[in-house]
């Protein structure tokens, strides 16, 4: 019988020649640590889609029902660790000379895993910002005792995290397309590259003549531009291409 075609032999190649990398995440990285995606088939809470619940409209309307889904994600986010995913992209950043990971995930399991060149673009869920002085705090109480939780000033706080409709924080956006712009490979793991304006990153990268890598469980929109995809579970592959550089 032959031997296996090893499809990770070039990518592991092009990875180790690089001297700059950027990496854009989205929730299926956290996906084996037992973290819900969005838009996957465990992606519902309760009847709702994640279009309903993290907007401002749905805040204004009911903050309670948002904030009750918020703390149902972090109860879900602290019984999990960083899994091999996490792990393998914290080891990558040891050894690439310039390297940037750029995150739409709010869980924070990134950093627990021991990633230092970390971009939130969505905030993080362990922030809550008071709605009326925006001053931001960390809370990582589970359960949330009271809900809404509220600013020493009296009034409301609300997770520190991007809704639909809101901008991105300014210095992260800048900072996530100057990356993009200026990476040599772009790897781009487990997300459903529909939310924008992290959905145009690898474009933008494609643009400036970088080299585009996507690993996820099946095609999305950013297929049809990438140099590669890759159909494995990202704490299966990464940890393989890892393997090689130790
Ligand atoms: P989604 O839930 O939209 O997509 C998750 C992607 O991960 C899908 O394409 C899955 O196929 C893939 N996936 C699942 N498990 C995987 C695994 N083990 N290995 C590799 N890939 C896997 O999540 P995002 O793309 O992150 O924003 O969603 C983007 C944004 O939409 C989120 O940041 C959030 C959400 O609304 C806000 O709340 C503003």
């Amino acid at each position: 019988m032959p031997a296996e075609i090893d499809h990770t032999m070039t990518l592991r190649q092009r990875l180790r020649r690089a001297r700059s990398v950027a990496v854009l995440t989205g929730a299926g990285v956290s996906a084996e640590s037992g973290v819900p995606t969005f838009r996957g088939p465990d992606g519902l809470w309760r009847a709702y889609r994640v279009e309903q619940l993290a907007t401002p409209e749905a805040f204004a309307r009911d903050p309670l029902l948002v904030w009750e889904w918020y703390d149902w994600r972090r109860q879900r986010i602290a019984a999990c660790r960083p899994n091999p995913a996490h792990q393998a992209l914290a080891a990558l950043e040891q050894s690439v000379a310039e390297f940037l990971l750029i995150t739409q995930n709010v869980d924070g399991l990134h950093q627990r895993a021991g990633s230092k060149a970390v971009v939130e673009l969505h905030g993080n869920i362990w922030r809550v910002r008071c709605t009326a002085d925006n001053s931001v705090t960390e809370n990582t109480d589970v359960p949330l005792g009271t809900v809404p939780p509220r600013c020493t000033c009296g009034a409301v706080q609300r997770p520190d995290v991007v809704w639909f409709g809101e901008p991105l924080p300014e210095t992260a956006i800048a900072r996530a397309m100057r990356a993009a712009e200026q990476c040599e490979i772009m790897l781009v793991v487990g997300t459903s590259a529909l939310v924008q304006p992290a959905a145009s990153l690898p474009q933008l990268t494609k643009r400036h003549r970088g080299y585009v890598i996507e690993v996820n469980l099946e095609p999305t929109p950013l297929t049809a531009y990438a140099d590669e995809s890759h159909y494995e579970a990202a704490g299966v592959l990464l940890p393989k291409l890892m393997a090689s550089r130790c």
